[in-house]
């Protein structure tokens, strides 16, 4: 059951983010500008529109910087307001009062579910999101408020889902079930990175999650699966099993800044939308061509 309001959400930012290399050798690769900010701002921000509380992020060595950019940032502040620069001053501000930052550390990079599984002192016996720096999702109502109305509405834990192209399912925690509304399925079946001929459907997983607690007594006794991991994904068929888990087809435009051109998708992206700089990309991008 889960009902009420949504209070925490964990953010996992512990990888090395070994694609993004040289850029991330010495920076954590949730703080790559995607555009004009850090991913992460942009996840957290979704949180706190959603109306989450607080959020835990799992960081590890080398992510300092994500504290910092969330943290007060006095001699800067100092700067601006001797310098007369209110419209940064104004937004440096905003950014340290976002939300109840609350930070712990994944001592070994041992997977997505090993990461989930360290907040879990920090998160009790509540209902949580998870949301995952790599997917940015664009959206008019934000997409971890879309999965909780979800979750209160069908009474379970709600993972979001896309369809995805059938060469790419291996990139992917593909979900099958059964459909009870245009949107949600209630799920029979999950596969972490499977080959195209094991899929049980082109349904992929998008990196928001509402969670009942108990997964995490799940995710306890769960052994590693692909690429050696405690998976998220692995924890999730055992909820399944156990409690009703769904899938939400979300609305919005997703991002995967985890690869590349995704990357630079979204930095083009969130660049159009911004209103002086915007028409300037457009016939940038038309010059380039
Ligand atoms: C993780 C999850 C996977 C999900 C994906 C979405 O994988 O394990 O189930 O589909 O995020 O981005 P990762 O991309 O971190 O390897």
């Amino acid at each position: 059951m889960i009902q009420g309001s949504l209070r925490k959400v964990v953010i996992p930012a512990a990888g090395l983010g070994t694609r993004f290399l040289p850029a991330t050798k010495a920076q954590p690769k949730e703080m790559l500008p995607i555009y004009d900010k850090p991913a992460i701002q942009y996840v957290v921000e979704e949180a706190v529109a959603s109306g989450v509380e607080d959020v835990i992020v799992i960081t590890g060595r080398n992510k300092q910087a994500i504290e910092n950019h969330f943290d007060r940032s006095l001699e800067l502040e100092a700067f601006l307001r001797q310098h007369g620069q209110k419209a940064n001053l104004a937004e440096v501000r905003r950014i340290s009062d976002l939300a109840n930052l609350i930070y712990t550390r994944q001592k070994e990079p041992l997977g997505l579910g090993h990461a989930v599984l360290c907040a879990r002192t920090l998160v009790g016996d509540e209902p949580f999101a998870v949301q995952l720096a790599d997917d940015l999702i664009d959206a008019e109502v934000p997409a971890v408020r879309q999965l909780w109305d979800t979750a209160v509405r069908y009474g379970g834990s709600v993972i979001a889902v896309m369809e995805v192209p059938a060469s790419q399912v291996s990139s992917y925690g593909i979900v099958a079930g059964d459909w009870v509304s245009n949107r949600v399925m209630r799920i029979r079946e999950m596969v972490e990175k499977p080959s195209p001929s094991r899929a049980p459907s082109r349904l992929g997983i998008v990196g928001r999650y509402v969670l009942s607690p108990r997964v995490f007594s799940i995710l306890e006794r769960t052994r590693r699966g692909a690429k050696g991991e405690i998976q998220l994904t692995d924890a999730l068929t055992r909820l399944a099993a156990e409690e009703p888990v769904f899938a939400y087809r979300f609305q919005g435009t997703r991002y995967d800044v985890g690869n590349k051109v995704g990357y630079v998708e979204a930095c083009l992206a969130y660049g159009l939308k911004d209103r002086e700089a915007g028409p300037k990309i457009r016939s940038l991008l038309r010059r380039m061509c």
